[in-house]
């Protein structure tokens, strides 16, 4: 493998170190994978305004997201089953973050457990919250939370039922992994990982085991979901939630104006416009294309992040061109985290700052604040 530059060249490389059926699980959306392929593509039909003679001197990426002091305007998205695309990868990933200045945030669905991150992390990460049927179960997580610093709860609300990924279900899919021929292969041509996983105790899901009552089948993440997660999830449950909590509040997983609007009675911090990846409802409209709508639908009622298909660091300019206050990586981080670890994760993090930086010059920026439509063709 050459020079890393690129987010692709990462993924390249994960896909050489991860056994298959995870490397599948990260690169991967619903049935078609249409919407997957348009959160990527939409950013890329969008075009810049090539600025000359302007003081291009002391520039700043750095900004606030709910208030929070960042870097960059983007965040590590909450991914479940990271600490299988590396060992301890969301302990890792999250170290990757604090030492960059940007936000970690953790999965419900992790692999190490909030506790874990909170022993290896001296400053607030932040918590995604999955509401299952078990109420106590989910307040126990939120105490969990606060009882780890964690300065804001991301809550997801578009996947009460679990899209169908092909992928997953061909492969087996399963956390730990199964042990069948197929299974043992796809790992045992990748020694170097196995090596990394056979020294960490940490192979399940750790949020879950030993905290939560009645897990029949935690191991396959689609009966898990289909048994546990609330498909009566509504939004006057926001507000126990909310009470609960105490802290910021970000909800994850808006896509539609009207939905938008809804939020603004939430009280919540924050939105993520949000399609899941792809993951979800395959054929609804990209992130990137949804994003200007509902800034225009909400206006300053509430700050607006987005996430989905930000593979580079002219993506997150684009979005914050069309009025997002923050943006989130999902895939870019779990490539870096499956070619290289930590360092990995660190390599997604300098492209993406260099690329926005550059980018906002050549635009006749100096400040990721002072970004606005205008650098738009
Ligand atoms: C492998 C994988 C696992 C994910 N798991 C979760 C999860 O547990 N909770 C959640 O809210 N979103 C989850 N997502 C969605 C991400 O938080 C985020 O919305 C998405 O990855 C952003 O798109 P991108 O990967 O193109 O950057 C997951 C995404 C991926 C790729």
């Amino acid at each position: 493998m050459g020079k890393i530059l690129t987010i692709a060249d990462l993924k390249k490389q994960a896909e050489r170190r991860v056994p298959k059926m995870f490397f599948d699980y990260a690169d991967s959306g619903a049935w078609t994978e249409s919407t997957y392929r348009a959160n990527e593509e939409d950013f890329a039909r969008i075009k810049l305004r090539q600025r000359v003679m302007v003081d291009m001197t002391d520039r700043s990426l750095a900004t606030e997201m709910v208030g929070q002091k960042v870097s960059m305007p983007v965040a590590l998205s909450p991914t479940g089953m990271t600490g299988m695309q590396h060992a301890d990868g969301e302990m890792l990933a999250a170290k990757a973050a604090e030492e960059f200045g940007v936000p970690f945030t953790l999965s419900t669905m992790s692999i190490c457990s909030i506790e874990d991150v909170a022993s290896v992390t001296s400053k607030p990460f932040w918590f995604q919250l999955y509401v299952m049927k078990d109420r106590d179960f989910v307040n126990n997580l939120i105490d969990r939370a606060k009882a780890a610093g964690c300065s804001a709860l991301v809550l997801t609300l578009d996947l009460q039922v679990l899209g169908q990924r092909h992928k997953d279900l061909r492969n087996g899919l399963s956390a730990p992994p199964k042990f069948t021929p197929k299974h043992i292969w796809q790992m045992a041509t990748r020694p170097k990982w196995c090596l990394d996983m056979l020294r960490t105790k940490r192979r399940s899901f750790g949020n879950i085991v030993g905290h939560a009552k009645n897990v029949s089948d935690l191991s396959s993440l689609s009966s898990w979901t289909a048994e546990q997660f609330d498909p009566r999830l509504s939004w006057k449950d926001i507000e126990w939630i909310k009470q609960r909590w105490g802290g910021k509040l970000i909800l994850k997983g808006i896509l539609d104006e009207e939905d938008a609007r809804a939020s603004l009675d939430t009280g919540a911090d924050a939105i993520i416009v949000s399609n899941h990846g792809g993951r979800q409802l395959d054929g609804a409209h990209s992130s990137v294309a949804m994003l200007p709508k509902i800034v225009d639908a909400v206006g300053d009622r509430v700050e607006v992040h987005m996430d989905g298909g930000i593979r580079s660091g002219q993506d997150v300019l684009k979005a914050v061109a069309l009025g997002a206050k923050g943006t989130y990586i999902g895939r870019p981080f779990l490539y870096g985290l499956g070619a290289d670890g930590k360092q990995g994760v660190t390599t997604a993090l300098e492209i993406i700052r260099k690329e926005m930086d550059i980018s906002m010059a050549l635009c006749g920026k100096r400040l990721i604040t002072d970004v606005d439509r205008s650098i738009l063709a």
